[in-house]
């Protein structure tokens, strides 16, 4: 065998063949360079396979191959529902493939296996299946009513090459939500990965190419955001970027993406309220509180990770929630059953979780549970314990920044003026949930939140059908549902004269 494949054994015992290329024209290739990067498992910090890195070089390659596809009457000319089944092709060979990509899933990114396995898979496929049925129901218009003499109409035409640069804390679910609208419309893709979770991407590659995909409609690659991530951003040949992760590197791309005018959409950081009126339901409002923020290792771009409540029921609610996480969320091993919480994903992620924790400690803020690092798994990894701050004041760091980790910021309110008041003292506005029973409140308190999503009486509940994305510094644009083709098409307009006059 090449060194572009490597057999490994997981964690669980699973046996399988990691790809280590770049994945262009339906081939693994090595860098151009020979740079490569070493992917790690959070739960024991053991190095687990390396794999190449993308440089500009090989950017150029991968964009050449996409442009080329783009063009060829292959894909171009493609019936729409040739194009669609595909994309059910893939998802039925994800199915077929699912504990795999699962068992890589939980060991690069450190998320337990049971979730992997329902959820983010399930994303996966629902997503895929769910923009395969789209493909030949994207329509252009009639423009009728413009005068006797004229017909107009529109057609939707794909963007063109679509970079999409994704983050790690859901690799393939979020690979899923950018393949997914890009080829359902006849894009072709150049798509980067995280370099802290590689793995799982380039598995994919099989399976696109045993779809039967033609080479050059998707290339995958590996890489350092700085460096391929960016000779993206900045390719003059790339017609759209989909990005997902910080609002610091999503500011950078924006102005990278300007050298062309790129398409761009940003589904970027947050700072998510979760607000507990005092006539809620208390044991539903503290179920979804800790599924809001301590799910997916509190690693979510939603994540509802600042939690006001009503002044009447403060204390109630902090000693419940108390209970509820020390209950729920277990620390351990991914790949043990009932294990809730796996470890950061890196090293980095894990010391910048710490370095809120004694920030929150330094700036006052009464920490009532976790507070450092969890030892209890082998003495490795980057396990957190959970992390309550309660009494936590507007202008603490705790309370403004995103911090990406098992840890919430509790703070309480008296109205209604000042919930919502407080709830949007942010730059971010990705999501936010509310909790009452009172139906008019819900809605009126739902309008005035600044936030691309609302939930009432749930957090993070998100749904492939319902459009996902932020308002302010959390992003530009939607993804999923109906708007996400929005993303990745064109609308041409046609004249036609039908008459001699003037
Ligand atoms: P990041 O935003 O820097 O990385 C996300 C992706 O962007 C990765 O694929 C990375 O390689 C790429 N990238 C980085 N710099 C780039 C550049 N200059 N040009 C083009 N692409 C570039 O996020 P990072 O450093 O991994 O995490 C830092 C913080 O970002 C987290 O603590 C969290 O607060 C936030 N974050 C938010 C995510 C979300 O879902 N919205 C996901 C990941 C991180
Ligand atoms: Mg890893």
């Amino acid at each position: 065998m090449s060194d572009l494949f490597v057999e490994l054994t997981a964690p669980n015992g699973r046996k399988y063949k990691q790809p280590r290329g770049l994945f262009i024209n339906n081939e693994f290739v090595a860098s151009k360079s020979g740079e490569t990067i070493t992917s790690i498992n959070p739960s024991d910090e053991s190095e687990i396979a390396s794999v190449y890195a993308a440089g500009p070089e090989d950017v150029d390659v991968a964009v050449a191959a996409a442009r080329k596809a783009f063009k060829d009457p292959s894909w171009r000319d493609m019936d729409a529902t040739t194009r669609g089944d595909l994309l059910f092709k893939l998802a039925s060979l994800i199915e077929e493939h699912r504990e795999t990509l699962a068992t890589i899933e939980t060991w690069d990114n450190g998320k337990p296996y049971s979730v992997s396995l329902s959820d983010d898979l399930g994303e996966v496929i629902g997503t895929i299946k769910y923009y395969a049925g789209w493909a030949d129901k994207v329509h252009g218009q009639v423009i009728g009513g413009t005068s006797v003499m004229k017909l107009a109409y529109t057609i939707r035409e794909p963007v063109g090459v679509c970079a999409q640069i994704i983050p790690w804390n859901f690799p393939l679910a979020m690979a899923a939500w950018k393949l997914g609208p890009a080829l359902a419309t006849g894009n072709t893709v150049v798509m980067k990965a995280a370099e802290q979770t590689p793995l799982s991407i380039l598995y994919l590659g099989n399976l696109i190419k045993e779809a039967g995909f033609p080479p050059g409609v998707v290339n995958l690659l590996n890489g350092e955001g700085r460096k391929a991530g960016a000779a993206l951003a900045q390719h003059l040949d790339v017609d759209k970027i989909a990005f997902t992760g910080s609002t610091a590197t999503g500011k950078e791309i924006m102005k990278m993406a300007a050298v062309n005018m790129k398409n761009i959409t940003l589904e970027t950081g947050g700072k998510s309220p979760l607000v507990v009126f005092d006539d809620c339901d208390l044991d539903q409002a503290v179920k979804w509180s800790h599924i809001g923020i301590m799910y997916n290792q509190g690693q979510v771009c939603t994540a509802t990770s600042r939690i006001l409540v009503q002044e009447g029921i403060y204390d109630k609610f902090v000693e419940a929630f108390k209970e509820h996480v020390s209950k729920t969320s277990v620390v351990g091993d991914p790949f043990k059953e009932d294990t809730f919480q796996g470890p950061q994903v890196t090293k980095a992620q894990f010391e910048r979780v710490l370095s809120y924790i004694e920030s929150g400690k330094s700036e006052g803020a009464k920490l009532v549970a976790g507070g450092e690092a969890y030892k209890d798994v082998g003495g490795k990894g980057f396990f957190i314990s959970p992390t309550i701050f309660i009494d936590v004041k507007d202008n603490m760091k705790i309370y403004r920044e995103e911090v990406f980790g098992p840890f919430v910021a509790i703070s309480s309110f008296k109205t209604e003026d000042e919930a919502i008041e407080r709830a949007n003292d942010t730059t971010y506005g990705l999501g936010a949930a509310l909790f009452t029973q009172d139906i008019t409140k819900a809605h009126r308190v739902a309008r005035l939140i600044e936030a691309g999503m609302v939930w009432i009486n749930s957090s993070n509940d998100s749904d492939i059908r319902v459009p996902f994305g932020g308002v302010k510094q959390s992003g530009i644009g939607r993804e999923l549902g109906e708007a996400g083709l929005e993303a990745y098409t064109n609308k041409k307009s046609i004249h036609v004269n039908l008459g001699t006059k003037l």
